[in-house]
């Protein structure tokens, strides 16, 4: 069958990767893709959000089957558009529709959806200007840190961790009133600080049942010892040998199955992925965020390890039969480092040619590219995360090294990468 793709990073590079090693893949279209997913399919020069290009690529070139990367087409409801157009219901979408998708695209919409199905979460209130004084007063009297949320999508700059009231008041204020970050702060969750360690889990769901993929870690911040500003992410990892029998059986129990029967309960349309954000406290595991997608850099780990033919996967969770699939895990550890452009996350040069992208000599390490574009006859810069290279190793230690060693290979002006990803599992 053909498959379409739609995304342009480093998740969707790693997705491509995955279903062009398919048997069941005929021809693959990624829309707009980069130039790592070129090696991969055709890339169509169509823009994540504009459905209409899309449909119209879909038909042009008889997709059976599309997988929804990125969040922003999906809170804005690429699978309605799908599966409410007569010319498109027959193909199958990987993604929740609008609706479901505020499980990532409403933070007050996922709060109320854990609270109604008792999984756990760090206690909260929700704020809009018709009880903003209301919220100065929770702010007032709310231990620190105060956690401060923009209920909708804010290009993950949305979350804001206030170490004095005043500080928490004043980002309250310019959420609110001067609309800091646009529509997305018309309504603000104001929450518990959960100290611990974060790790993510992924599961594939056919709104029903679901399937565990592997589960990972991701490194936020810019600087070594997470230090610095949020990123998109800097690298992650996985497994996690943390992530022992016990805490699983936690998680699935008390998030993970209540999660979906959550959108079972509530007949959400939803043939695609959750990945459900953790903070482990003292063994406990409690949700930070619902996302409706896979994770970027975490997709870079996650799917090297799924040994499954993977579009298998991808229709058994399109057609009601995720029950079907045994997931067959790789056990060798993953480790993604990703090069990201000078000046990232801030303002940053793109169109910097990158060499060395030809001939990986480094054994068990691949590029997946993130913010890559042609330009001539070279691959240059496009972006702020510019690639990740993920390498196996038997440990996650030895995983980080190679791809280390794989990333030597790699130049292009202005190039910065974390050198201490995995540091705590080493
Ligand atoms: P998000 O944009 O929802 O992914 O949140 C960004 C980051 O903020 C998370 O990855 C956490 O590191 C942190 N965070 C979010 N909520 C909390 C919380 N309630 N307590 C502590 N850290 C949090
Ligand atoms: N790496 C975090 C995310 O994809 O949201």
């Amino acid at each position: 069958m053909n498959i379409l793709i739609i995304g342009a990073g480093g998740r969707e590079h790693a997705l491509a990767w995955k279903i062009r090693q398919s048997d069941l893949c005929d021809e693959l279209f990624i829309a707009p893709g980069n130039a790592g997913t070129a090696n991969c399919g055709i890339n169509l020069s169509i823009n994540s959000n504009d459905f209409e290009g899309l449909k119209q690529a879909a038909l042009d070139n008889n997709i059976q089957l599309i997988v929804v990367g990125p969040e922003e087409p999906l809170v804005k409801g690429v699978v309605d558009y799908f599966i409410s157009n007569p010319s498109t219901q027959h193909i199958n979408i990987i993604g929740p529709d609008k609706f479901a998708a505020q499980l990532e695209g409403s933070k007050a919409f996922a709060k109320a959806f854990m609270s109604k199905y008792k999984i756990p979460t760090a206690a909260y209130q929700e704020f809009t200007v018709d009880n903003y004084e209301d919220g100065i007063a929770y702010i007032n009297h709310h231990q620190l840190p105060i956690v401060l949320k923009a209920d909708g999508l804010a290009a993950g700059k949305g979350v804001l961790i206030c170490n004095s009231h005043e500080e928490a008041l004043s980002e309250f204020k310019q959420m609110m009133l001067l609309s800091k970050f646009g529509d997305a702060g018309n309504k603000i969750v104001i929450e518990q600080y959960l100290e611990g360690i974060e790790m993510s889990v992924f599961v594939l769901t056919d709104g029903h049942d679901y399937l565990l993929l592997p589960e990972a870690k991701d490194y936020k911040r810019i600087g070594e010892g997470d230090s610095g500003l949020n990123t998109g992410g800097m690298g992650a990892v996985s497994p996690l040998s943390f992530f022992d029998e016990a805490l699983k059986d936690k998680i699935i129990k008390t998030i993970v199955h209540p999660t979906i029967q959550g959108i079972q309960k509530e007949k959400f349309h939803y043939k695609g992925f959750v990945f459900i954000g953790l903070m482990i406290n003292n063994g406990e595991p409690y949700v930070i965020e619902y996302n409706c997608r896979l994770g970027d850099p975490e997709t870079e780990v996650v799917i090297p390890r799924i040994k499954n033919d993977f579009v298998e996967m991808l229709l058994a969770a399109a057609t009601g039969k995720i029950n079907s699939i045994k997931i067959n895990t790789d056990p060798r550890a993953a480790v993604a480092i990703v090069a990201v452009s000078e000046g990232y996350p801030g303002p940053y040069n793109i169109e910097k040619k990158i060499n060395g992208l030809n001939n990986n000599a480094v054994q068990e390490s691949m590029f997946f590219h993130s913010g890559t574009a042609f330009k001539n006859n070279d691959i240059v810069t496009n972006g702020g995360r510019v690639l990740a290279v993920t390498a196996f190793g038997k440990d996650i230690k030895e995983a980080a090294s190679i791809s280390k060693e794989a990333l030597q290979q790699i130049h292009f002006e202005g190039i910065y990468f974390r050198n201490d990803i995995g540091y705590e599992f080493y």
